[in-house]
């Protein structure tokens, strides 16, 4: 069995850390090619492809080449999202991760190692949605390929949970998308509701019925 620590953020993780967040979000990107294969509208537009250039011009080449275009196309939709996503994250938040979530109140990002080796991440920025009420927001969670399945979510889960109650948060919030089933999974396994569900409002998001889903989690009062 492993020794699981969790810890602060410290400069010199950098390297493991922007590793482990953009390979994970460009893992997402495949997630979302197969999610958007098994959506019926997607076959329409494939079989629609495959058969009016047949139909209409007899061509096989054509109707194999809209089945090729649909697939790329459908590629192109989750990519532009993640790598879009971790290209803006790391310009913005990641970019100085101790500047960002070290020296603010309300604000903190922890690793964790298994024997010697970063294999998660997570963090906390003050929150006031929906309402002023103070809450604290969980983000950039992830797991190395690697070591999932073991319960490291759920320990660096209960670590935020922690921080807000000690800063005085009513809530844990938090936003993903309904493609990351896992994720969602982990949430709910944890006690976090579902608070809303919506549309994103790109053409290219809604070819792979990709929605934001929205969780809380309440600190008891007594905890
Ligand atoms: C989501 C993620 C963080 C889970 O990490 P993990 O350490 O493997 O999860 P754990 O082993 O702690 O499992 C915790 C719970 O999550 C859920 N879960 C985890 N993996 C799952 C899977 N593949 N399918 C369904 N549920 C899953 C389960 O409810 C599990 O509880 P259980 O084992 O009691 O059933 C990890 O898969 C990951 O990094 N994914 C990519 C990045 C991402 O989507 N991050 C979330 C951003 S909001």
């Amino acid at each position: 069995m492993s020794s699981l620590t969790v810890r602060q953020y410290k400069n010199s993780d950098f390297p493991a850390v922007k590793k482990i967040f953009i390979e994970g979000c460009h893992k997402l990107a495949y997630t979302a090619f197969f999610h958007g294969l098994k959506l019926p509208h997607n076959w329409v537009l494939m079989l629609l492809g495959f058969l009016l250039p047949l139909l209409s011009v007899g061509s096989i080449f054509l109707a194999i080449l809209d089945v090729v275009i649909v697939l790329v196309v459908l590629w192109l939709c989750g990519r532009r999202f993640f790598y879009g996503y971790a290209t803006e994250c790391m310009a913005d938040d990641m970019k100085d991760i101790s500047k960002y979530y070290l020296q603010r109140e309300g604000y903190n990002f922890w690793v964790v190692e298994s024997d010697g080796e970063l294999v998660g991440t997570v963090a906390a920025v003050p929150s006031y949605l929906p309402s002023v009420e103070k809450n604290t927001e969980l983000k950039r969670m992830n797991v190395v390929s690697s070591h999932r399945g073991k319960g490291i979510s759920k320990v660096l889960c209960r670590t935020v949970i922690e921080f807000a109650h000690k800063k005085g948060s009513k809530a844990v919030v938090l936003s993903t998308t309904t493609l990351q089933m896992p994720a969602t999974c982990l949430y709910r396994s944890m006690g976090f509701k579902c608070t809303n569900i919506s549309d994103m409002t790109q053409f290219t998001e809604r070819l792979i019925s990709m929605q934001w889903i929205f969780f809380r989690y309440d600190i008891p009062s007594s905890k």
